[in-house]
């Protein structure tokens, strides 16, 4: 339900950079290029007609070339920016025209930045690093300690509250600069390229975190990147900019099936199929399902897989049993001969991560949302026709 709620809207935005934005905006409203305003009028397009939404709970990817418009971009969004013209709704709220003190505290509410360098105050400790945010919105200070706190237990830092980010490496002072975002519980969090200081090992193990906040935390998430496996794995959807137009919007798996053109398709060169599929894509629905809480006995002597999936009254996946073929079984049965529920997949995971998984599991194994709702299964069968049709 939240989920499919679009928290963001962005329509036709246009950033000019000079002084005479009105004569680059005519040019443009008449199909002039970027290039043709640049060499006529000397004013930079940074983004041209941006339209696009972002739903609720989900991690939104701007990624293309540099000097391709993602900063700023991002930047409209929250106004660091003004935009030349174009409109950007938040919660259903026009912010375009909010006067100083509006626009400010939908800064400190509904839109924390998380920056590439990581920004911190050498002279203050790490947890009035992570409390800067919420001390400039005035929160007293037993309060804003408090939810620095839980910031930094969230990202892994809690116990270096009080050490100087000097004493901090790289990847945990880029943590600091998450949990500042995160203490100030906003909305919407912006990240241009804020993992890409980061050295490989660190930058993963980051993406994991966010990825992590995101599911637990249901955070909605604008993220700026130009590392396609980045990219790959952290977005549910990503927005594809070349020289300030968005060229194309789409699940991972849509933009490599379909790419818009020659550039897209050159970003996706190479790329390892199965990283962009989802198992939530693949999963099959044709296993048996049965109520663990149904108190009539049904009988199953004639079942159609040789294993059950026993679902709660939420359609939450409680646990496997084997099931002997022409051999009845009710629901009691079932339930006293279930395996441990020790397979199971994430329905975000991708086809590369579930290999191992499932190859090592002894019956397909349920695929899961993020409440444990179940989705389906995935076989090492209907794996090995998957990788056959990519
Ligand atoms: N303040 C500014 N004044 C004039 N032009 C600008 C300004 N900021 C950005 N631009 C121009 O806007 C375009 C987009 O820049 P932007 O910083 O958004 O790119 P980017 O995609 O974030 O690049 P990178 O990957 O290098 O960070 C570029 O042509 C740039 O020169
Ligand atoms: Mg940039």
């Amino acid at each position: 339900m939240s989920n499919t709620q679009e928290i963001l809207e962005v329509n036709n935005v246009f950033k000019v950079f000079g002084d005479a934005p009105d004569q680059a905006m005519d040019m443009l409203r008449n199909g002039a290029t970027k290039e043709q305003v640049l060499s006529e009028t000397g004013q930079n397009v940074g983004v041209f007609d941006a339209s696009f939404t972002v739903k609720r709970g989900e991690i939104f990817v701007i990624m293309g070339l540099s000097g391709s418009g993602k900063s700023t971009l991002v930047r409209l969004l929250n106004r660091l920016i003004e935009p030349s013209s174009g409109s950007i709704k938040l919660k259903g709220q026009n912010i375009t025209n909010l006067k100083d003190k509006d626009l400010l505290n939908v800064r400190r509410q509904d839109m924390s930045m998380v920056f590439q360098s990581f920004a911190l105050m050498p002279h203050m400790s790490v947890i009035e690093n992570a409390a800067f945010g919420l001390e400039i919105s005035g929160i007293d200070k037993k309060t804003r300690h408090q939810r620095a706190l839980t910031a930094l237990e969230q990202v892994g830092l809690g116990s270096y509250a009080h050490s100087r980010p000097d004493q901090l490496s790289g990847g945990m002072q880029q943590r600091v600069g998450l949990a500042r975002a995160l203490a100030n519980d906003p909305t919407i969090l912006l990240m241009d390229e804020a993992f890409s200081a980061l050295d490989p090992l660190i930058r993963y193990e980051m993406q994991g975190e966010l990825i992590r906040l995101q599911k637990e935390q249901e955070r909605t998430i604008v993220f700026i990147s130009h590392d396609l496996d980045e990219a790959i794995r952290i977005g549910d959807r990503i927005a594809i900019m070349e020289g300030g137009r968005i060229v194309q919007i789409g699940t991972p798996q849509e933009i490599m099936n379909n790419p818009a053109d020659d550039y897209v398709a050159s970003f996706f060169k190479g790329v390892d199929a199965t990283k962009t599929i989802k198992v939530k894509d693949i999963a099959q629905k044709d296993a048996l399902t049965v109520s663990s809480t149904s108190s009539a006995d049904v009988a199953l002597t004639e079942a159609s897989g040789q294993f059950a999936y026993l679902l709660d009254d939420g359609g939450r996946f409680v646990g496997v049993s084997p099931i002997t073929q022409g051999k009845s079984s009710t629901v009691a049965s079932l339930m006293s001969e279930r395996l441990s529920a020790q397979y199971s997949l994430n329905a975000s995971t991708s086809l590369k991560e579930s290999i191992s998984i499932v190859s090592e599991s002894p019956y397909p194994v349920p695929v899961l949302d993020d409440k444990g709702v179940y989705q389906g299964t995935l076989s090492k069968d209907h794996i090995l026709a998957t990788l056959a049709n990519n």
